[in-house]
């Protein structure tokens, strides 16, 4: 069976108590439905809710795994404002790294974000390493990686699955094989026609993901395919 991942990923979005909402609404949803073990559901949400969104997950023996958005190049020490990997540990299994939002306003080099994904191994954590496209150089120690064109991010509109297909396949052959997923305006709409392409293992979701009922129609459709 395909492995397929669904990653959630919330951005600047949601208060402690906002986040908490979302995940008890969806939580409810899900109690619905059965979630095959194929399918892999992270939320990658601002640090200071993940402790709170990781009380519900337990509690509730949810099938969601927690990610970061980001990480230290560094580990602990004298490097103020920063959450580093070892830190990440108790609370997420997966961070990611080096979405283009975080190369384009906070200018993260290829060299910083090789560092964070050295820290991410070190520390037993996945990363779900993010490029625009297969000449983008790849941290061997990624665990997944993350295609997401710059222009249909928030566009509304897709790329065209066939390439993105393409694309993906590209990438995964030079990186040792690796599972690459697509991001870039994934909605229910179009969630189908870009999980069933053999190359892609997986949708970042942004915009859609903020409403726990858009998100949780994604999980049920990908659920029947
Ligand atoms: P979007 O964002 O779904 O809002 O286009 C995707 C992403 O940036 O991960």
């Amino acid at each position: 069976m395909k492995q397929l991942y669904l990653v959630a990923n919330w951005k600047s979005n949601k208060s402690i108590e906002e986040g908490k909402i979302w995940l008890n609404t969806l939580s409810e949803k899900l109690s619905g439905i059965t979630v095959p073990t194929h399918i892999h559901i992270i939320l990658c949400a601002p640090f200071i809710d993940l402790p709170s969104l990781q009380e519900i997950v337990k509690m509730k023996t949810l099938p969601i795994e927690l990610g970061a958005q980001d990480v230290s190049p560094y580990p602990s020490g004298a490097y103020t404002g920063e959450v580093n990997a070892q830190m990440l540990v108790d609370v997420v299994t997966w961070v990611l790294i080096g979405h283009s939002e975080r190369r384009k306003h906070f200018h993260e080099t290829d060299a910083e974000l090789t560092q964070e994904t050295q820290e991410v191994q070190k520390a037993g954590l996945n990363s779900i390493y993010c490029v625009e496209g297969p000449q983008q150089l790849i941290p061997k120690e990624a665990t997944i990686i993350l295609y997401e064109p710059t222009s249909a991010i928030g566009a509304g509109k897709t790329e065209d699955p066939s390439l993105s297909n393409d694309i993906c396949r590209e990438i995964s052959e030079k990186n040792n094989a690796k599972l690459v997923l697509y991001g870039g305006s994934v909605t229910q709409d179009s969630v189908t026609e870009i999980l069933t392409k053999s190359n892609i293992h997986g949708v970042a979701i942004g915009g859609a993901s903020l409403d726990p009922i858009q998100f949780f129609q994604i999980i049920n459709i990908v659920s029947s395919l």
